[in-house]
């Protein structure tokens, strides 16, 4: 018998990462660190900065616990995306780099920096406390413990996905809304939200509804999906969004909040014209008060520069306005339709 040597090549290479320092007790302002190691392929993030502070640099300060997916500790923008490290491949990472050989590692966004890569979670629990994100049980405080509060299987589904969420605040940190409002309830409090308000064993719908719209609330969402494309569990966050948004135009109706004024304008004018009537879009949504208050002086600079919209009268209607109502009315009709089936369930 031959004496046969079986050789595994694995792929290695020289890897640089990028890395945010930041210690507030002595230094004025942020700054980057290179690490260069030799690493192979199939190594992730988490572990090459494992590597780092155990051999090259201690002092390099991130968190990270269950190296699962699992815990949500481990975020932070690898390559100017929030993801988790424990579950990123340095190669994939490679090849996505601006820079060859060179892995930016960065903290979250839209959360208070403490050091290097670690950031303030409170701001984010303060809003999970402030909107309840709990199942605040309705069953009788004499029953608890006596017996199970059992949902059906078909409702577990329904927000089945929402319940994934690891709160590792990848999407907290790639809201651009909260990035220019850091009072805006975030994304990962929307989701919450949802899940607990659509749980029939919760007692605090309503209560719960009322603060979700309030300024800063679900209303100032933009739809730009960055939330939803970030998601580490590929969560359909958007979903939670617009569920919410429904629930409210149904029980609060659509002169509730300045929100759903603008919902309803916007519907309004995509039925009649098929695009929107932006010069009295404000108005409609605000009122004529608060329109002159905020908005006069843009009004002027926007006549200065011969940028006003045209007035309601000349906004002619779309062309293949007739097709365009047709399809308009259909989709309508099924929204009110589903909404129809789920009352009556
Ligand atoms: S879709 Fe809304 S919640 Fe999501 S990132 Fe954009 S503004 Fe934030
Ligand atoms: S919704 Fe997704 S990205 Fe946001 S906190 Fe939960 S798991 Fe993380
Ligand atoms: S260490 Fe737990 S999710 Fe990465």
């Amino acid at each position: 018998m031959s004496d046969t040597t079986i050789q595994h090549h694995v792929e290695s290479r020289d890897v640089t990462f990028r890395v945010h320092r930041f210690n507030p007790q002595v230094d004025s302002k942020p700054y980057f660190d290179d690490y260069t190691i030799k690493l192979e392929k199939g190594i992730t993030v988490l572990r090459a900065l494992n590597y780092i502070k155990e051999h090259v640099d201690s002092t390099v300060t991130f968190r990270a616990f269950c190296q699962a997916g699992i815990c949500g500790s481990c975020a932070m923008r690898i390559n100017g995306i929030s993801k988790l490290a424990c579950t990123t491949q340095v190669w994939d990472e490679l090849d996505r780099s601006r820079e060859t050989g060179i892995i930016r590692i960065e903290p979250l966004r839209n959360l208070p920096l403490i050091k290097d890569l670690v950031v303030e979670m409170d701001p984010l629990v303060g809003k999970m406390k402030k909107h309840s994100n709990w199942v605040d049980s309705r069953m009788p405080e004499d029953e608890w413990g006596k017996k199970e509060f059992l949902i059906s299987e078909k409702e577990f589904l329904t927000y089945d996905k929402a319940t994934d969420c690891i709160l590792c605040a990848s999407c907290v940190s790639e809201c651009t809304i909260l990035r220019a409002h850091q009072e805006y309830v975030s994304p990962a409090v929307l989701l919450k939200s949802y899940r607990m308000n659509v749980d029939s064993r919760d007692g605090i719908h309503d209560q719960r509804l009322a603060g979700l719209v309030k300024d800063h609330g679900v209303w100032d969402c933009t739809h730009c999906y960055r939330c939803q494309e970030t998601c580490v569990k590929h969560i359909p966050i958007m979903d939670a969004i617009h569920g919410i948004r429904e629930d409210a135009i149904e029980r609060r109706g659509t002169k509730d909040t300045s929100g759903a004024r603008h919902a309803e304008a916007f519907m309004d004018d995509i039925a009649k014209k098929g695009k929107l009537v932006e010069a009295t879009l404000p108005i409609r949504t605000n009122g004529i008060a608060w329109t002159v208050k905020n908005l006069l002086p843009m009004a002027f600079k926007m006549v200065l520069k011969r940028r006003t919209p045209p007035p309601p009268p000349l906004v002619k209607a779309s062309k293949g306005i007739d097709a365009l109502r047709k399809e308009f009315r259909e989709m309508t009709g099924h929204v009110t339709k589903d909404h129809q089936k789920k009352s009556g369930e």
